[in-house]
């Protein structure tokens, strides 16, 4: 690979092993000035991070989370929230009243430009040499969480990232074929059958490659996961705070 950047993106991978050593002061600005450089919808800039560094609410978040030690383990941990609260002061400044907060869309908006965000974190904190894991068993608790980081009104903690030196790394984990995932010009679903059953068989061969005994193939694991459905009170959440799906 020639480029730096590409090469970054390209060996993406989630660690989940950290070290206690700290996340200078000086790393963490500069990711935290590249995410705010990020895009956002109409430049809205309706996404605030709330940075935790405290080990005991780290803590707290890794139990609200469905008990992910990682959290814990990495010196720092990122939410990024969605705030309409600070876009409301800025349209109420301007003597008007913000509707966007209570509709489907806005709320597509606000995943959207949080997504956006935990990207440029993870791809900054790596360009760093840092090791990261994204965390959406944040999602698991959003009122615990909404309580813990004493969000107010018109905010949701859409998403997180662990972030930290790392202990023992990660192996890249192999992805779907290319074929069923760049289509050219339209959609061509032909080759997706046969893509899954191979991906099935190279997935198995990475968790016996990396020592993982639990490690299920692809389509298996993702039933597990889409089957059932979601206990999180995503949709009931979000209303106390103040959104709406639509009026
Ligand atoms: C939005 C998002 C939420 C995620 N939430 C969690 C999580 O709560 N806990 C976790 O251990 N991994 C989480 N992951 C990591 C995924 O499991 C991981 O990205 C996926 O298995 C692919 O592995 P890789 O990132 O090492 O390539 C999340 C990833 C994304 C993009």
């Amino acid at each position: 690979m020639s480029n730096e950047t590409l090469r970054l993106l390209q060996t993406h991978r989630s660690d989940r092993s950290f070290l206690d050593t700290p996340v200078s002061d000086a790393d963490l600005a500069e990711i935290v000035d590249a995410a705010q450089r990020a895009p956002t919808s109409n430049n809205g800039q309706h996404i605030s991070l709330v940075v935790v560094r405290d080990a005991a609410r780290r803590a707290k978040i890794a139990q609200l989370a469905n008990n992910q030690p990682w959290i814990a383990k990495a010196p720092v941990f990122v939410v990024v929230v969605v705030d309409f609260h600070k876009t409301r002061l800025a349209i109420e400044l301007a003597g008007k009243t913000q509707n966007l907060h209570a509709t489907a869309e806005g709320f597509a908006i606000g995943a959207v430009d949080a997504g956006i965000t935990l990207a440029t974190l993870m791809t900054a904190a790596r360009a760093l040499g840092l090791g990261v894991v994204p965390i959406g068993g944040i999602r698991q608790d959003s009122q615990g969480m909404i309580d813990l980081l004493e969000l107010p009104p018109l905010t949701f903690p859409m998403v997180g990232v662990s972030l930290g030196h790392v202990d023992q790394p990660a192996a890249q984990k192999p992805r779907l074929p290319l074929d069923t995932y760049r289509h050219d010009e339209t959609y061509c679903g032909d080759t997706l059958a046969a893509g899954i059953a191979a991906y099935d068989q190279t997935l198995m061969a990475h968790w016996q490659s990396t020592g993982r005994a639990d490690g299920l193939p692809w389509s298996a694991n993702t039933a597990a996961a889409f089957e059932r459905g979601c206990a999180r009170k995503t949709a009931a959440v979000a209303l106390a705070q103040g959104f709406a799906f639509d009026k």
